[in-house]
């Protein structure tokens, strides 16, 4: 055995020189996925506004999975993987059917059905021990493909019906992004609909070590499997200060309006609320980021596409008047930036957007999910790729050293 000494670590003094609660400002790992930054956000070298103009979500989700823009054969091949591996697997649906008593008891939430479902099907599927790069796509494809048939089965056990197409997993003629909405529904999707919900799922595909995508990595780091990996990244997305925001805010919105009225749009009303909010130090979800301080390059994207759907028609299948809960979440957008300097983030718009269309707030995060899987499992990838566990330190503040007998 050799005695050679191992070099040190940095001592845990000069390390303490660098502390930043929340990690602020740390760079925590290496990634040639994703690029955020004020300046722009980067998905392996293309632009967010380029993709949200050009691509579609299956081009993009591609790009991120194999790392390169996706010539037209390769397109139809990875589409066609997608549409192989949407149905889910008997004990998955089993599962789904039994959900229905939990979510309307309240002791679980869409994000905890979608949980436990994907964490199931890490055991259903037959690479779930093997970390190969290989075997990684496999698996990414078909988390991918499968997820938004999880949210779609769920949401029909919410409504009481069938399961839409429990066999095929919806209908192959369907993007990504319109079978998503087909199976939540069983209509065939309105094509602006389809096509914002499509630019949503861009926006949100990939945004580098934020909390959930670091938490996949952390669990990746010490060799343990994507399916394990992904089952945390969706328990670090459900919280309000990460994904869980796109619902908080479209609730905090409803909270707004049922207090100030729809005629207190556009007057003080709406002030007083937010003064009131700002005076007992409340948080308003969608607002903030830890890294872009002057704006969230995706929220006008989503903003313009939503505000849009909601004036081309404000009696849509939510039968919401759309346009007023632009008129009020662009009120509080200005409130916020004028007497706090805080912009809105992806997920204020997005809560407006998918409300417009009518989709149930507690799916607004599921639906995040089913497009962040692409994000997620190509950092698992690029993990176990070139690994070293991801193990930092603490500064202790507990007590002094003391004797257990005396
Ligand atoms: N509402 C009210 N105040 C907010 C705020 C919000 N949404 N976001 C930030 N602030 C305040 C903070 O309380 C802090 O005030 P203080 O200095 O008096 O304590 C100040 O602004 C600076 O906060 P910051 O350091 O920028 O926040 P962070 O980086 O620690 O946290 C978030 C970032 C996103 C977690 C935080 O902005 C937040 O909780 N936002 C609401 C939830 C949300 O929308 N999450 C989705 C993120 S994409």
């Amino acid at each position: 055995m050799s005695t050679t000494a191992k070099p040190a670590s940095p001592s845990k003094s000069d390390a303490a020189a660098s502390f930043a609660k929340g990690l602020e400002g740390v760079i925590a790992g290496e990634t040639a996925i994703c690029s955020v930054d004020q300046g722009k956000l980067i998905y392996r070298g293309y632009e967010i506004h380029d993709l949200a103009a050009h691509a579609t979500f299956e081009q993009t989700a591609f790009l991120i999975l194999e790392g390169h823009k996706p010539t037209d054969a390769e397109l139809k091949r990875f589409k066609g993987e997608l549409v192989a591996e949407r149905a889910l697997p008997e004990p998955v649906i089993q599962f789904l059917l039994t959900s229905g008593p939990m979510l309307k008891s309240g002791t679980a939430v869409p994000m905890d059905i979608l949980r436990t479902a994907v964490s199931i099907l890490g055991n259903l599927d037959k690479d779930s021990q093997d970390n190969s790069a290989a075997a990684n796509l496999r698996k990414a494809k078909r988390l991918l493909a499968k997820t938004p048939t999880i949210i779609g089965h769920m949401q029909n056990v919410i409504d009481g019906k069938d399961l839409i197409d429990r066999k095929t997993g919806g209908d192959a003629n369907l993007t990504f992004a319109g079978n998503l909405l087909y199976l939540m529904t069983g209509n065939k999707p309105n094509k602006d609909f389809e096509h914002v919900i499509d630019v949503s799922l861009i926006l949100y595909a990939e945004h580098d070590l934020n909390a959930s995508t670091f938490t996949t990595r952390v669990i990746a780091g010490t060799l343990s499997d994507m399916h394990g990996a992904v089952t945390g990244g969706i328990a670090a997305l459900k919280g309000p200060l990460h994904g869980g925001a796109n619902e908080m805010a479209m609730e905090m919105l409803r909270e707004i309006m049922k207090d100030v009225g729809e005629k207190g749009i556009g007057t003080k009303a709406v002030d007083d609320w937010m003064q009131n909010a700002f005076d007992t130090k409340r948080k308003l979800m969608g607002f903030g980021h830890r890294v872009y301080k002057n704006g969230d390059h995706r929220a006008p994207i989503l903003h313009k596409l939503g505000r849009a759907l909601a004036e081309k028609d404000t009696k849509n299948p939510g039968g919401h008047a759309a346009v007023k809960w632009f008129q009020l979440g662009e009120q509080v957008q200005k409130i916020m930036l004028d007497k706090k300097n805080i912009h809105p983030n992806v997920d204020f718009p997005c809560g407006l957007t998918y409300f417009t269309m009518g989709i149930p707030v507690p799916q607004y995060t599921p639906i995040f999910v089913a497009s962040r899987m692409s994000g997620w499992t190509a950092h698992i990838s690029e993990q176990h790729a070139n690994n070293r566990i991801i193990r930092p330190l603490s500064l202790y503040t507990g007590p002094a050293e003391m004797k257990w007998n005396g």
